[in-house]
């Protein structure tokens, strides 16, 4: 029995964790109630633990949500949010943490490691995870991966043997969908369709440049703090500073450390303070609520998927676009308008 069976999840499409306020509890509970799994994405942790319990709510009796946690951010805390709140599913990105590893499965939690190569998923199965999120170049947001989605789940599959493994990058309809299940994932993990939601608290200039967007890039721009790799979409900071001078990349790796020092409440306040003159940019996300200005100096996360995607809906109906089983081009109940 896999995954998706062991947590009854009705339908095999996971909405993809995205921290530091995109994906609360509106987003994760109702794509759960709508029978796929929703996911919280990290936070601080008491805010943290006000979302899982929120999502529960929303999501219904029975219907399973999920948690992300990024690891260079997770503190014990966070581990110990998931316990309480009786999460299904946690999912690691960004890092290993054999001993979170551990202790959710010690608590029944089914575990999965982001990974983008066949070498991490072989280090995360070692670390005891209970699946894998192979995640292909293609995605938006935080990227391990490089290769292509259809390529990196294929390379995936080959080291994973009974180990379920779930595919994320570049889904944005029920056809994406019905490819990687077929090329052998137990489940898809979508992110862009999802920003792309009423629930999700992303700002609502965020949304509208997804909408209107076709072209992003992978860049290390915006890793203060974190010196990761992220697929955004092409906004004012990376049109004019590309990858960022040399001196930048270089303080960016010196303060490697920091974000995960640092309060991750810290991280709806950075956006604020960033200047699109000055290459110093964090990955704090463009809230809803936050002044204009943070369009042109926030990451505008997405994957490649945005090309494709041009409407903002409702999550349930986001739901409906990736499980319906007529043909992709069936009439889809008329998009929200935006905020
Ligand atoms: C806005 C945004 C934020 C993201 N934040 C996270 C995160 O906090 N943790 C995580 O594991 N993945 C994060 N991701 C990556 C997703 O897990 C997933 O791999 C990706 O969205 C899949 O590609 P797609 O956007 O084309 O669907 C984020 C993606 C987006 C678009």
């Amino acid at each position: 029995m896999g995954i998706v069976e062991r947590i009854a999840l009705e339908h095999p499409v996971v909405q993809a964790g995205m921290g530091g306020g995109i994906a609360g509890a509106r987003l994760a509970g109702a794509v759960s109630a709508a029978g796929a799994l929703g996911t919280v994405g990290i936070m601080e942790p008491r805010a943290f633990i006000a979302a899982l319990a929120e999502a529960g709510e929303r999501a219904g009796a029975g219907k399973p949500v999920a948690a992300n946690l990024l690891v260079p951010f997770t503190k014990r805390s966070h581990v110990e949010a998931c316990v309480g709140a009786g999460v299904a599913v946690v999912v690691l990105h960004a890092g290993r943490a054999p001993g979170a590893v551990r202790a959710l499965r010690d608590a029944g939690i089914e575990v999965l490691q982001t990974v983008g190569t066949a070498t991490e998923a072989q280090q995360a199965i070692a670390d005891g995870v209970s699946g894998l999120v192979a995640q292909g170049g293609d995605a938006g947001g935080h990227l391990v991966g490089v290769a292509d989605t259809d390529e990196t789940l294929a390379a995936v599959l080959k080291v994973a043997g009974p180990v379920p493994v779930w595919a994320a990058g570049g889904v944005a309809d029920a056809a994406d969908v019905r490819r990687l299940l077929a090329a052998g994932a137990e489940a898809v993990v979508a992110g862009t369709r999802f920003v792309l939601t009423t629930e999700c608290a992303a700002h609502p200039g965020y949304k509208r440049a997804l909408v209107a967007g076709t072209d992003t890039v992978d860049t290390t721009l915006f890793g203060f703090g974190w010196p990761m790799r992220h697929r955004v979409l092409v906004n004012a900071a990376t049109e004019r500073w590309g990858e960022g001078p040399r001196a930048i990349g270089a303080v960016n790796r010196r303060t490697a450390r920091l974000g995960g020092l640092l309060p991750l409440r810290l991280m709806a306040l950075y956006p604020r303070l960033q200047h699109a003159a000055v290459p110093v940019f964090t990955a704090g996300p463009a809230l809803e609520g936050m002044p204009d200005r943070t369009l042109g100096v926030a990451p505008l996360y997405a994957g490649r998927s945005v090309a494709r995607l041009h409407d903002v809906v409702d999550a349930a109906d986001a739901v409906a676009s990736l499980t319906r089983r007529t043909s992709p081009e069936s009439p889809a109940r008329p998009p929200t308008p935006q905020a």
